[in-house]
């Protein structure tokens, strides 16, 4: 059976109290719960905390911590920017890479997606990379093609054994921090058009494992519903993340 994941986004919020707060509520309540149904369980938090949140949660490989973003090169003079070796030596596990804020705020392009990670990949971690289309897009009955190219260009010159550590999270852009959710059907026929575009770059058997997470407004409410979609292999949670209430409730529903 595919592994699942409940990875929470907390984006720019959170001070360090406030983030050893909540990861540590979360880590007491995740250890109550039943440990052979538990999805892995992953924190992101702001850079200057993936160290003493990875602390606190005592990151194993169930509970875990991701950064949010990393630079493409290796070191060098970039002023404020963050290496993929730097998040590797704070205990971190996973990079989330191409989110769609990152690329429509910060104007990150698909080469320097598709340098992130190769380099996740090389240090040995897990790249979570984030593809979704535009309202636009899924209005105009274009939103395959979107994703397509956005996985295409992320993944280019990336071999079937270097693919071995990736995550997909499925985020339509629409559906971001705006209260809308894809419908567990478009979810689960996205999911299946990822999975199907991964596979002719890999195998069967590595299409087949691969984790395809949903994320877009998941709340409490909905995250049953998407969870028991075949292919929707857990959420990538932004809003309800902040809340270990909301949090946990919604690793429980991947429990299920
Ligand atoms: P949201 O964010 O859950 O607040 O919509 C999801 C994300 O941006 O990863």
């Amino acid at each position: 059976m595919r592994k699942k994941m409940v990875a929470g986004n907390w984006k720019m919020n959170k001070n360090l109290h406030e983030s050893i707060l909540l990861a540590d509520d979360i880590r007491q309540a995740v250890e109550t719960l039943s440990a052979d149904r538990l999805p892995a369980v992953v924190l992101a938090p702001a850079f200057p905390f993936l160290y003493p949140v990875s602390q606190t949660l005592r990151a194993n490989s169930q509970l875990a911590v991701a950064a949010q973003y990393c630079h493409a090169a290796r070191s060098g003079a970039f002023t404020g920017e963050v290496s993929v070796e730097m998040i590797r030596s704070t205990g971190a596990r996973y990079v989330i890479i191409g989110h769609s804020e990152r690329r429509m705020l910060f104007g990150e392009k698909e080469e320097e997606i598709n340098k992130k990670i190769k380099m996740v990949l090389e240090a040995g971690l897990h790249p979570v990379l984030c593809v979704g289309e535009k309202l636009e897009e899924r209005k105009e009955n274009r939103h395959f093609d979107a994703v397509a190219h956005q996985l295409n260009s992320a993944l280019e010159n990336c071999s079937p054994a270097d693919l071995q550590h990736l995550i997909v999270a499925y985020e339509p852009v629409w559906a971001i921090g705006t209260g809308l959710t894809a419908s567990a059907a478009q979810a689960q026929e996205m999911h299946v058009f990822i999975r199907q575009t991964i596979k002719q770059k890999t195998d069967d058997a590595f299409a087949n494992q691969l984790m395809v997470l949903y994320g877009g407004s998941c709340n409490p409410s909905n995250a049953a519903e998407l969870f028991a979609c075949p292919d929707v292999d857990g959420g990538l949670i932004g809003g309800a993340s902040l809340n270990a209430a909301d949090f946990v409730s919604i690793i429980k529903a991947a429990m299920k």
